[in-house]
């Protein structure tokens, strides 16, 4: 499974740490691409004793009030399953097929591992105290000169929504990415009648930025989708704003 949103798609308890100081990723070039993009965080000599760190992407762990976000691993297939499998939350997903069970999300699980080994996405399972939540996903396979920021892609299982874990876990990994990544921009986006997903992108700082047409695996047809894209001096000065 992927988790996306929109034409692109878009997740370990071991050294958790809260979200505005969570662990620093190792770069690699196409971060440092995404680095000198910004001019941000002093260049060269900040990449570079970035490259020389070892930690793999399956160890970023990133915590909030009432999550912890960590990667997806061996033995979360049934969680996974039970969070996405529901038609409500993969018709507002593009590339997740329908019926979703545990089939898939073994799949997921073990696509999720490689993505994240070989750098490709960030991938969090949202765990509260019943057990996984839904997901959060940053897609960085897709970003080249023409399309130069990653997209994130989220769900959260029906029984959980409306408490605000979407936007709590989504101010989590916008930290990462801003503050610890130090990327120029994230991408996202919704179909047309996710109003609710929106919101929660109105209420983490996107702004809308055009309309495309997007691809729904399980609708089977494509769909009127709303681009949003977050760039990080906006993330900072709204931050500024909210005194954090
Ligand atoms: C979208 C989704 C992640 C939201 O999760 P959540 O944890 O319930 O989100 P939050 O509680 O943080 O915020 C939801 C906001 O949307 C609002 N909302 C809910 N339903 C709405 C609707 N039909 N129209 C407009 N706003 C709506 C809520 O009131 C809330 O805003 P508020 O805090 O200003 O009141 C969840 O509904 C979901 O998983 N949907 C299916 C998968 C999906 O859409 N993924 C995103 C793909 S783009």
């Amino acid at each position: 499974m992927r988790v996306p949103v929109g034409r692109h798609r878009p997740r370990p308890v071991r050294g958790a740490r809260r979200h505005d100081g969570g662990r620093s990723l190792p770069a690699r070039p196409l971060d440092l691409v995404l680095d000198q993009g910004l001019g941000c965080g002093g260049g060269g000599a900040n990449a570079m004793s970035l490259l020389r760190r070892s930690a793999s992407w399956r160890d970023v762990t990133l915590t909030t009030d009432r999550l912890l976000l960590r990667a997806p691993r061996a033995g979360d297939e049934d969680g996974a399953a039970a969070s996405v499998g529901h038609w409500e939350v993969v018709r507002m997903l593009a590339q997740v097929p329908w019926p979703y069970g545990r089939a898939e999300a073994v799949r997921y699980v073990e696509q999720a591992q490689a993505e994240m080994d070989g750098r490709r996405a960030l991938h969090f399972f949202l765990v509260d105290e019943a057990g996984i939540a839904g997901g959060f996903g940053l897609a960085f396979s897709p970003v080249s000169l023409f399309a130069p920021a990653p997209v994130l892609g989220y769900w959260l299982s029906p029984d959980r929504w409306g408490r605000g874990y979407a936007t709590e876990a989504g101010r989590a990994v916008l930290d990462h990415a801003f503050r610890t990544m130090k990327l120029k921009a994230v991408r996202s986006g919704v179909f047309f009648d996710n109003p609710a997903s929106l919101r929660v992108q109105e209420k983490l700082g996107f702004e809308v930025v055009g309309r495309s047409e997007v691809f729904c695996l399980a609708r089977a047809k494509t769909l009127s989708h709303i681009d949003t894209l977050m760039t990080r001096d906006r993330y900072f000065e709204r931050r500024a704003e909210e005194g954090r």
